[in-house]
């Protein structure tokens, strides 16, 4: 007869109560690690929805100090601006006019914020193109690398000169941290942190951002951004923008991307962040509005696990309302 072993080893014992199960948490969520993405809408006389990422709209001028001073309240550690202009055209001159959109909301968020958070902007030109792609075009309709950098640079100087304290440069060229960085230096900009969106991927998960800064692209950004399937030349961009002079480095989607983001945070000697982009967002509240998961608990568990795969940070659209369930302790 034999009888049924006794397990010696027992792991199950760490997770039997809820303050054992707190006590050994390898991962916990701090609201000043998260960083929310809002979008500024020129023109606009009040907020205005956008109809694939419930509970996110655009806002205007006006709305904005009252919502980064609720974000600051929360506790949340950053406010990433992207601004949604009314005219755009092939170089996107939006960008680079102190008058624009986003270089205006700039200057009222760093007013609201009042040192509470860091404010920060994104350094791209698609939403400010007609054609919509990150960059100038060639005479062939081509992503030209290096008159981008020249935008670039303008860019980072008018949003350095509204008060940007973080430049975010998700637009993929080739050298743009190092072109970004020297510009900012020789303008007497050499406390400007530069984030770069070091592996951003071509992917459809950034399908609901589209709405949300109206964008006119037809066809796709493969020609920049990474392939999907790629994990080795992620963490190749991720290392060039380090030695490029970025101050932190971004992988980017984050949910489908935790292996890119465990290789970079491995390598890195510099702050690694992930975007949990507009799609991720809309997938869990779009299954949460049929009842097919549980919001809160898909939320929390969708941030946490960008977390546990290295991120030190996360730009998340439930910035606010997750820092709220933390700070409660949910
Ligand atoms: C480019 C930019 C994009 C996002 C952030 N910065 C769009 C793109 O590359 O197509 C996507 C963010 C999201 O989907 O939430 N300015």
């Amino acid at each position: 007869m034999t009888s049924t072993p006794v397990p010696r080893i027992r792991p199950r014992r760490l997770r039997e109560t809820p303050a054992l199960r707190r006590l050994v948490s390898e991962t916990r969520l701090d609201p000043a690690e998260l960083v929310l993405p809002m979008f500024v809408r020129e023109g606009a006389t009040s907020p205005l929805p956008i109809a694939s990422m419930p509970g996110v709209v655009q806002h205007t001028l006006e709305s904005l100090p009252q919502a980064v001073a609720d974000a600051a309240a929360a506790g949340v550690g950053g406010v990433m601006l992207f601004g949604v202009p009314e005219v755009r055209d092939a170089r996107g001159s939006g960008a680079t006019d102190p008058d624009g959109i986003l270089n205006v909301a700039t200057r009222i968020a760093v007013e609201a914020a009042a040192g509470s958070l860091v404010v920060q902007t994104d350094l791209c030109l698609d939403e400010f193109t007609d054609h919509g792609h990150c960059g100038v075009l060639d005479d062939r309709g081509r992503v030209d690398n290096d008159a981008t950098l020249e935008r670039y640079v303008a860019m980072a100087l008018e949003q350095a000169r509204a008060g940007s304290e973080l430049l975010g440069l998700s637009g993929m060229m080739d050298g743009q941290v190092a072109a970004v960085r020297d510009a900012l230096d020789a303008g007497g900009h050499t406390d400007t942190v530069l984030m770069a969106y070091s592996a951003k991927y071509a992917s459809a998960f950034y399908g609901p951002f589209r709405d949300a800064v109206e964008s006119t692209l037809e066809g796709d950004r493969r020609s920049y951004q990474l392939d999907p399937g790629n994990r080795r030349e992620g963490l190749r961009e991720a290392l060039l923008d380090i030695e490029e002079g970025a101050d932190i480095v971004m992988v980017k989607p984050a949910g489908s991307y935790l292996d890119v983001l465990a290789d970079v945070a491995a390598a890195s000697d510099v702050p690694v962040w992930a975007y949990q982009v507009s799609g991720e967002y809309a997938m869990i509240e779009a299954a949460a509005a049929h009842g097919w998961i549980d919001r809160k608990r898909a939320v929390i568990e969708s941030v946490r696990s960008i977390k546990r795969a290295g991120a030190d940070a996360v730009l998340t659209y439930w910035a606010v309302e997750l820092a709220e369930w933390i700070r409660k302790g949910d």
